[in-house]
């Protein structure tokens, strides 16, 4: 943990802010809702690996040799919150194809409205890697701040937040628990309802990817 200031990264450009905007409407379908989520996290993610280390390796052009940039190993792992998380996981991973990948599944008990976990699986050897967890709805913030505690437990070098729509209160919330871990987020709205839904947001994120409602 740091003693700097919780940073939210507000990636607001041009391109996602419109394919969001199409999420947003009511009336766009399943498949273009999922196909938007994907373009949007291609681009996301290439903002998010900005500071990836790269190392230069001797190569052979056509024409000469030369000492060329390349990413330093396989040092990412991006972790999707189930069962929204999966929609984001797709795109990044066109960006970043050797990126390992891990899951990690949380339920709300109904009685207590603690989340309680029924899956987790990540990559061995998390103390080389950084960390980037995803899940489109930083709402509430608790299933966010239960799957970043957990995570942390096997030890990352680095975590990173990154969501599609983030609520202030979900904001506060986890940067209460977690003011070490940076978020990025393309749109803050302006609150949630009694429900926890962000307003305006889009409604169910698993919901509209999957079809389920
Ligand atoms: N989860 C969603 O899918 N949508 C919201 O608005 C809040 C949480």
């Amino acid at each position: 943990m740091t003693d700097s200031k919780p940073q939210v990264h507000l990636i607001d450009h041009p391109l996602i802010l419109h394919k969001l905007s199409i999420m947003r409407r009511k009336d766009t379908s399943t498949s273009a809702f999922r196909a938007l989520l994907e373009e949007i996290s291609m681009l996301l993610g290439y903002e998010l690996t900005r500071d990836l280390p790269v190392e230069m390796q001797d190569i052979e052009t056509p024409l000469a040799t030369m000492s060329a940039p390349t990413l330093q190993g396989k040092k990412v792992v991006i972790i999707s919150v189930l069962r929204a998380g999966t929609g984001m996981l797709d795109g990044f991973l066109k960006v970043l194809p050797s990126a390992r990948v891990g899951h990690i599944g949380l339920y709300r008990d109904p009685k207590t409205l603690i989340p309680v976990e029924y899956y987790f699986k990540v990559p061995r050897e998390m103390a080389d890697r950084q960390a980037i967890v995803v899940d489109p709805m930083l709402a509430t913030g608790n299933s966010a701040i239960a799957a970043v505690e957990r995570i942390k437990r096997t030890g990352p070098k680095q975590v990173k937040f990154l969501c599609l729509l983030a609520a202030p209160e979900g904001i506060e919330n986890f940067h209460a628990h977690h003011p070490d871990v940076p978020i990025y987020t393309p749109a803050v709205d302006e609150r949630l309802d009694e429900k926890g839904y962000i307003i305006p947001g889009l409604g169910d994120a698993g919901d509209r990817m999957f079809g389920t409602k």
